[in-house]
């Protein structure tokens, strides 16, 4: 196989973006394959990539013979249904996040996958930000020790936004991009949570205003996560605050901040916090990220950072090479399941939830 024949499940907003970083690594990918029953979706998806073949049905692209992989943008209802009807298929797939929709599908897909030849990666882009190495940067470093109590967070007002299923939607449930980075620092599972919703305190027709859930991994650190999507917010969506043995690490998508006491850094001033820019002033992107069309690029919107360029080569240079699974079903159960026990548990008024995985 010289380049991966690639297809994109679902044409919407996520799926264009994809498609379109696609393009943007032909050494790996030739983008073959589109599909979506929208037809609108699939008109616009004709005029921005000439030459892909389009599917009113996903089914019958699986089917086509055109693709050697597929990536599932489509309502995280379905995500598990097309991964699986993929793996059967022998196409590698990359899952969009969060990776299943029930605790029953993280079971069945646990089993798919394993029985499966073709691989399955989770597409966690957040573990591919700039943030994420920076984190684990200072960890080789030795710089954060034992770490004790972590506060995660993704606000983000999206009332009379065009996408309506975050309307009545468990905000927890959506805590892969808040969790991944944080499960590859303290490479411990969570073992308990629990969660406590506002509901519609603010009265925007929202089910959920905000959904605040602490959780204990099994190593002990205790994490408290936060989403609200019908709550006004500003500032950055996405922020983690680290409380550590040596200091203290925040980081948020486009920067990063910490603050180690003097005597472990002497270089440091005392009781300044240092300023880390994780992207090139007027960019978001990395430095060092190859840019093939900058015009392109930056009509896929930059692609989170150049996160979703390297989550793609990572997942062509494990089929290209034979690698394993960049981030497997563990890894990506173990960011999924949490926020779906945390819905279980806001549903009791805050109940403890125990958490199990299909592995156990
Ligand atoms: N990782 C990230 O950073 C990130 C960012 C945004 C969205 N997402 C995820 O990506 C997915 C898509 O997001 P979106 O904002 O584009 O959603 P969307 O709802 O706007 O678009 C989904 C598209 O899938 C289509 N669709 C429905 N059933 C289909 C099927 N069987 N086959 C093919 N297409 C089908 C719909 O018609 C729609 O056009 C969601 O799961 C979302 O959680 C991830």
């Amino acid at each position: 196989m010289k380049t991966i024949r690639m297809g994109v499940l679902g044409c919407g907003p996520r799926g264009m973006q994809m498609a379109r970083i696609t393009t943007l690594i032909p050494e790996y990918f030739t983008l073959t394959a589109v599909s979506d029953p929208d037809e609108k979706k699939l008109a616009d998806a004709e005029s921005g990539l000439p030459g892909v073949a389009l599917f009113r049905s996903s089914d019958e692209l699986l089917d086509s013979g055109l693709v050697d992989a597929v990536i599932t943008e489509i309502p995280p209802a379905i995500h598990t249904e097309y991964v699986v009807k993929s793996l059967e298929r022998g196409i590698h797939v990359l899952g969009e996040i969060p990776a299943v929709d029930s605790i029953e599908e993280g079971n069945y897909l646990w089993e798919k996958v394993n029985a499966s030849k073709a691989m399955y990666m989770a597409g966690a882009n957040p573990n591919y930000r700039e943030k994420t190495r920076f984190l684990m940067d200072l960890e080789r470093q030795g710089k954060i020790g034992k770490v004790a109590y972590i506060e995660t967070e993704y606000m983000h007002y999206m009332v009379g936004s065009d996408d309506t299923w975050r309307k009545t939607y468990e905000s927890c449930r959506y805590c892969t991009h808040s969790l991944g980075p944080v499960l590859k620092l303290i490479k411990s599972p969570f073992r308990t949570v629990s969660c406590m919703s506002t509901y519609d305190r603010i009265g925007n027709g929202n089910t959920h205003n905000a959904m605040s859930s602490l959780m204990r991994a099994e190593n002990g650190i205790v994490v408290r996560f936060l989403t609200g999507f019908a709550v006004p917010y500003h500032g950055y969506p996405h922020t983690t605050k680290i409380y550590a043995e040596k200091g203290i690490i925040e980081l948020y998508n486009q920067k990063a901040r910490y603050w180690l006491p003097p005597d472990i850094d002497p270089g440091l001033e005392g009781h300044k916090f240092e300023e880390i820019p994780l992207t090139p002033e007027g960019t978001s992107r990395p430095a060092d990220l190859k840019i093939i069309d900058e015009d392109l690029f930056f009509k896929a919107h930059c692609g989170h950072n150049g996160s979703d360029n390297f989550m793609m080569m990572d997942f062509a240079d494990a089929i290209l090479n034979n690698k394993p699974s960049p981030i497997g079903i563990k890894e990506a159960l173990e960011m999924t399941l949490p926020g779906i026990y945390a819905a279980e548990s806001a549903r009791e008024g805050g109940a403890l939830k125990e958490i199990k995985y299909p592995w156990d």
